[in-house]
């Protein structure tokens, strides 16, 4: 599974890309909204620290203001992936861009009939949103496991990304049912790496060296 960090703050994405787990970046209007700049901006930036994907999520809520802001997006650099809405105008600009070779992540995914319609048009990506199904009683791990039969049986190639991600157990049943991808803040990334009995055994094999050479 890849992992994206779910960020517009570059300081984040910088310390991140360091361990060298973090295959892309996955931003939306909220996320730029708490860096206080530009999303042209951020996006600029982003690419020049990763090398991967980078979803920039389009404002328009028509067809033809989806279509005009992500080709502009899409100029910022290759990498870019146009973000679209689970909407009639949203799955309509995704065959746009399917049909212009140009990379899409279809977003704001709650059930499996909406995944079923963006890889019908040709979607890169889909996000379905772990952590708000969870929120209103409903299981956002089932939603990812129903997609990937569904992709399976069919043979659509576009890729699931596990979205909302708001725990290390998150990233462990995604694994555990096959999502292609996982965006993630980096609170989350940095849970991953831990366990107490490695931090524990590293403290011991430390003082037990510390002692044989004293
Ligand atoms: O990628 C979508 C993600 O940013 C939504 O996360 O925690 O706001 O539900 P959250």
């Amino acid at each position: 599974m890849e992992i994206f960090l779910d960020t517009g703050m570059v300081d984040e994405i910088r310390e991140a890309a360091k361990w060298g787990v973090i295959d892309g970046v996955t931003t939306n209007p909220s996320l730029i909204a708490k860096t206080g700049r530009t999303q042209e901006d951020v996006i600029k930036e982003i690419c020049d620290i990763v090398d991967g994907p980078i979803s920039a999520e389009v404002i328009a809520t028509d067809t033809e203001g989806m279509i005009k802001e992500g080709a502009e997006l899409a100029k910022i650099h290759k990498n870019v992936v146009i973000k679209l809405p689970l909407t009639e105008d949203g799955i309509a600009a995704c065959k746009w861009f399917s049909d212009n070779g140009i990379k899409t992540n279809v977003t704001l995914c709650f059930s499996v009939n909406q995944a079923f319609l963006a890889a019908k048009n040709g979607a890169t990506y889909i996000s379905p949103f772990i952590g708000r199904l969870d929120d209103i009683g409903h299981s956002g791990m089932d939603l990812i496991e129903e997609i990937r039969t569904v992709y399976d049986n069919y043979g659509f190639t576009t890729k699931i990304l596990a979205a909302s991600i708001r725990h290390s157990s998150h990233v462990r049943e995604a694994l555990l049912v096959g999502a292609d991808v996982g965006t993630m803040p980096i609170n989350v990334v940095k849970g991953l790496f831990k366990h107490p009995l490695t931090a524990n055994g590293l403290e011991q094999f430390l003082a037990d060296h510390a002692k044989a050479n004293s």
